[in-house]
């Protein structure tokens, strides 16, 4: 069920949001609200100690960097009720992209992608966190 409600705003916050909002894309002011308090949801699952959540580590590395894909492997193993899945990308010669998808506690999630993206060798880590969905 959808319902209506009406918010007051100062006139330069109000055009600050639209101009905002006009660059991101969005048709109405609605969704895009209704997207800001989702991802404000979003942050508190994030913060709190338990519950689930999902999120993704895009690692770039060289695959012949010394002993990396095995310390990558040995990590993925043991942390395998963490990791949902794992997409491997050669994207040329020398280069890998591996992305990995974890599920769990938002803090124990980051611990983990902390520990990935710091694997010597890696050249670039990157983590983006997600959402289930289910209380969004
Ligand atoms: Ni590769």
């Amino acid at each position: 069920m959808v319902e209506r409600i009406g918010i007051s705003l100062e006139r330069d916050l109000l055009r600050r949001f639209d101009r905002l909002i006009r660059r991101k894309g969005y048709s109405n002011r609605s969704e895009a609200v209704r997207d800001l308090i989702r991802e404000k949801i979003i942050e508190q699952e994030w913060a709190a100690p338990a519950g689930e959540t999902v999120g993704a580590v895009f690692l770039i590395y060289e695959h012949e960097a010394m002993h990396l894909s095995e310390k990558l492997t040995q990590l993925e193993h043991s942390e395998f009720h963490r990791i949902v899945s794992t997409l491997h990308v050669h994207m040329d010669q020398d280069n890998c992209l591996e992305v990995i998808v974890l599920r769990g506690p938002g803090r124990e999630l980051k611990r983990l992608a902390d520990r990935l993206i710091s694997i010597r060798g890696v050249k670039h880590g990157q983590f983006v966190p997600g959402a289930t969905g289910r209380r969004i």
